[in-house]
């Protein structure tokens, strides 16, 4: 079944009210909710003092009405009677200041007071929902993240770090204490990075990181546990934050889940200003997507304009649906909104749902009743097809902690790197996985590897025999720079990828806002190109065996290479050695495609987004018109829009933010394909 649904705090509102709720939920085609993620306080009013018959009486009646249950548990949102218990349970931040209770999220991770309470409520949640009928699986918390600098954190990460290392010598060794005389002679000497306590050592802080990643990602274990036992018929996942949140490794915390979910807001009030990105949806779903290589959920989609202390821009009529269209076409299996009503009270007041504060339905609940009734139709021919990529791109979440402590230059960010590249790829209307360093590359025709900055040596070898097998791989600057210690290799840049880049980085440039640098392209592809501007970091390559394909027109530098490629065994890697924009990226990408043969099929204005899902002998391409205007695209041949099972060839309209579904027979089998959510 494909599930549609909605977030819904039945908390929030009179019981009389719920029936009501029910049936409108019905209504707009609503098979699913998720239930008391933020309602502990509710299910367990005082210490020990359970209540979950409010919570029966509400999946009552939404099971009367054929709707499922997805539960949350509650442990992002502890109640005060259990907060006021010890200061110890509350978050230290890095500026060493403990937070207060106020908001959600304020616990420490690894408090052994937290754990107690925690598993106490989800085994209780757990027996009492492991065999309801309506009960489908669960979500753990609510967006794990935060870093904790408490002294509970600080002890356990000294006893993390002697697990991970075999001696105190050794890690003074790696990380290389003797530098301002930080040498450690006792584990409970080592600090943690404070901002107090100034520039830490890129060593010890690199490794903090990943402590507090590993600190949620086993809190979040124990609560897997629990379930897994008392729970063995749904599945466990948890809401994500997409590709832009960056203190977890969510491979490490996607590993033990079912299926990763996540929470997707493209209006909100940190874009009021730049507007939506598409590309943006759609980089942060593949990422989602990649994590386990696996079709999601959206656990949250946008519903309405956001907003805490600020209203975002209003989602114009069509965006909220063609959002979530997106959602699906980039392996979304179920779409849940966030959230069903507008709350009268609280922080999230003004964030809107589908029903207005006073419950009218909004113009917001038709749109999504009319997607209801579409999925009711289509869902179930889109459940089993996956994303098929020949394209991927390498997310490193240890290069993007070592960038957090050294950005290496202040407008160099590892993310908008590693987007600007997507983007150029996305409007190709190439579909791309995510991939982690470790990956099985070789279903790949293309690797494209950002800044992979801290490179180990499984990682290395990864990519070489990618490349030795015939892969294409592309890096870009400040590549290989740092081995897993965070220390600086004791070699020529790219250290490792050397060889299979076959250049040496001579110098790099670190550049101010006011400093560019010119590229020239020297190969009969690429020589009618004009200039493109580069800038913030430029490697000054040297080749070994590689050829020039571009060069710097300026400065001390002009001349020398900035951009390479290499054969290596079969295959080849190009060095991409300065920090361009859109228009260098969109030259870059076309030539590596036609080289690689991915050319696109579909031409299209600009912003209208196509993205293949794959069936074993059909192929759904999703047409997505993000722009607020009607658009014309031609098609080449006959397709059957799913949608309203017309078909359609030669020049057809699009209405602003509209959506077709085209299906065709034929699919490319030789591309990877990620596993269904149903195959869990
Ligand atoms: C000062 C200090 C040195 C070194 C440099 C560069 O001059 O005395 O130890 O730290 O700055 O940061
Ligand atoms: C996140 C949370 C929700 C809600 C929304 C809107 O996605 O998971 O509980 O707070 O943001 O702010």
């Amino acid at each position: 079944m494909f599930y549609f649904g909605v977030d819904y705090y039945p908390e929030h509102w009179p019981e009389e009210r719920w029936p009501i709720d029910a049936r409108l939920m019905a209504e707009a085609g609503f098979n699913v909710v998720r239930l008391a993620e933020f309602a502990w306080s509710n299910m367990e009013p005082s210490d020990g003092q359970f209540d979950f018959d409010w919570l029966d009486r509400a999946i009552d009646i939404l099971q009367s009405q054929g709707i499922r249950v997805v539960l949350g548990t509650p442990t992002a949102s502890p109640p005060p009677w259990l907060m006021s218990k010890s200061p110890q349970l509350f978050r230290v931040r890095e500026d060493g200041i403990r937070v207060t209770f106020g908001n959600r999220r304020e616990y420490c991770p690894n408090n052994s007071l937290y754990h107690e309470y925690t598993q106490r409520i989800v085994t209780k949640m757990a027996e009492h929902y492991g065999n309801h009928p309506a009960v489908i699986g669960w979500q753990i918390d609510n967006e794990f993240g935060d870093r904790c600098y408490c002294s509970t954190c600080a002890e356990k990460f000294q006893t993390w770090l002697r697990s991970r290392y075999e001696a105190l010598d050794e890690l003074n060794h790696k990380w290389g204490t003797v530098f301002w005389s930080h040498v450690y002679n006792d584990w409970s000497e080592i600090p943690l990075p404070l901002t107090t306590g100034g520039s830490p050592n890129p060593g010890l802080a690199l490794d903090f990181y990943r402590f507090c990643s590993d600190s949620y990602v086993a809190y979040q274990q124990t609560q897997i546990d629990i379930l897994r036992t008392k729970c063995s018929n749904h599945f466990i996942t948890h809401n994500l934050m997409g590709f832009k949140y960056d203190r977890l490794n969510y491979f490490d915390l996607a590993r033990n889940l079912d299926f990763v979910a996540w929470d997707i807001y493209p209006r909100m009030q940190w874009t009021m200003e730049t507007g939506v990105d598409p590309s943006s949806n759609a980089l942060n779903h593949d990422t989602m997507r990649g994590l386990k290589s696996k079709n999601i959920w959206v656990m949250e989609q946008q519903a309405g304009p956001g907003g805490w202390e600020i209203i975002s821009v209003n989602p114009r009529p069509g965006e909220l649906r063609l959002w979530a269209y997106q959602s699906i076409a980039h392996g979304a299996d179920a779409i849940v909104f966030f959230r069903w009503r507008t709350a009268r009270f609280g922080t999230e007041q003004y964030w809107h749902g589908l029903l207005d504060h006073d419950a009218s339905p909004s113009r917001r609940y038709e749109e999504i009743k009319r997607m209801g009734a579409e999925i009711k139709e289509v869902g179930d021919q889109i459940l089993g097809s996956q994303v098929r990529s020949s394209v991927a791109m390498m997310l490193s979440y240890e290069s993007r902690f070592a960038f957090q402590i050294q950005p290496n230059n202040p407008r160099f960010s590892y993310p908008e790197h590693f987007h600007q590249i997507y983007r150029a790829f996305h409007q190709q209307h190439v579909s791309i996985d995510i991939v982690a360093p470790n990956a099985d590359l070789s279903a790949y025709k293309l690797i494209i590897a950002p800044a992979l900055h801290l490179i180990s040596d499984a990682t290395a070898e990864n990519l070489k025999r990618y490349v030795q097998a015939g892969g294409m791989l592309v890096v870009t600057q400040r590549t290989g720079v740092k081995d897993e210690s965070n220390t600086v290799v004791n070699q020529r840049l790219p250290g490792l990828l050397a060889e299979v880049c076959g250049v040496e980085v001579e110098e790099y440039d670190s550049l101010s806002s006011h400093m560019q640098n010119n590229l020239e392209f020297m190969i009969p592809e690429l020589t009618d190109s004009a200039c493109v501007p580069v800038g913030v970091l430029c490697d000054i390559l040297k080749p070994t065996t590689a050829t020039v394909v571009a060069r710097y027109t300026q400065d001390y530098y002009a001349g020398k290479p900035a951009i390479t490629t290499n054969h290596f065994g079969m295959g080849r890697a190009i060095y991409i050695g300065a920090v361009g924009n859109a228009q260098l990226y969109d030259l870059v990408a076309k030539w590596l495609l036609d080289g690689a043969g991915l050319q696109d099929t579909f031409s299209t204005p600009s912003g209208v987004e196509v993205t293949k899902r794959t069936h074993k002998n059909k192929m759904l391409h999703f047409i997505l018109n993000h722009n607020d205007a009607l658009q014309t695209i031609h098609l080449e041949t006959s397709y059957m829009n799913l949608l309203d099972g017309k078909q359609l060839q030669g020049d057809v309209q699009l209405d602003p933010f509209d959506v077709l579904i085209l299906a065709s027979s034929s699919p490319d089998q030789k591309t990877p394909l990620s596993q269904d959510v149903s195959n869990s």
